[in-house]
């Protein structure tokens, strides 16, 4: 009997790149008799303790959903208190972020977006450019299809001009278009608070990633919450559409 061929080694490993719906800010604070911008509030500070925990787990990328596209169909105070957040959070931690090593990356629509958060924005990409121990990347102003829409709009232009040929490997050469383009596709998506959907959140890339749902509300989470995802990212087995190894019969 020829021995078991030995399980794919890189599924064992640590999810290198980790995408996280934090979501349940609101919920958090109703049930503290509060107004939701102090769930909004909360939820920052989760994502520092989740931050700082990444690396210590393995984790290369990271990236969380702060703002999405539909997001703007909340009242406005919500949506400036939102937009207020991601400022502070720039404000009070780009500089530990920066020393740290950290690469710093906002993905999303640069249209609609007030002019003090394009400048705080270009301000953490530029100041972090040259960062490569971890990759921080925070959607906001982020859809999916929004992403796969400007990318066609753009992958179109550059086939009309015979930039991109027939012949090419499409598939790769549509992603490079995408704001993700930087990173690989995440391997494990995160959502937090219960619900089980996507909400718009990187459709192209989800193709292959592991889904972890935590009945935990995100003000809560942090670095207890992230190992149990990627345990349980770790007992999944992969498989990009082929067999387990185990299940190849051994020939002859
Ligand atoms: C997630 O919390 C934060 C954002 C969507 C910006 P929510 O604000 O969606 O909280 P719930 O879902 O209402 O509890
Ligand atoms: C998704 O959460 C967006 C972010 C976490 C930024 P939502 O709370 O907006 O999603 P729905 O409305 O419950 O689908
Ligand atoms: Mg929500």
């Amino acid at each position: 009997m020829s021995p078991k061929p030995a399980k794919d080694v890189a599924a064992m490993m640590s999810a290198r790149h980790v995408a996280i719906i934090m979501d349940g800010n609101g919920r958090w604070a109703k049930r503290r008799g509060m107004p939701r911008s102090v769930g909004h509030q909360a939820g920052v500070n989760a994502l520092k303790r989740t931050v700082e925990a990444a690396p210590q787990l393995g984790i290369e990328w990271l990236t969380v959903f702060g703002f999405s596209t539909e997001n703007w169909r909340r009242p406005a105070s919500e949506v400036s208190e939102l937009m207020g957040l991601l400022k502070a959070y720039v404000k009070s931690d780009l500089a530990r972020l920066e020393r740290e090593g950290v690469r710093v990356r906002i993905i999303g629509r640069r249209d609609g977006l007030p002019a003090d958060i394009l400048a705080i924005i270009d301000d953490a990409e530029a100041r972090t450019a040259r960062n490569d121990r971890f990759n921080l990347q925070v959607a906001f102003n982020y859809g999916g299809r929004a992403d796969i829409t400007d990318a066609a709009v753009r992958f179109a232009a550059d086939v009309a001009a015979g930039r991109i040929g027939p012949g090419g490997h499409l598939e790769a050469e549509f992603g490079r278009y995408l704001s993700t383009a930087a990173g690989p596709p995440p391997d494990l998506i995160v959502r937090t608070s219960g619900e089980q959907r996507l909400s718009n959140f990187l459709l192209w890339e989800a193709a292959y990633a592991e889904f972890v749902f935590q009945d935990i509300l995100w003000p809560d989470y942090g670095p207890d919450a992230l190992r149990a995802a990627v345990q349980e990212y770790m007992s999944r087995e992969r498989r990009y559409g082929g067999v387990d190894a185990d299940d190849v019969l051994a020939p002859g």
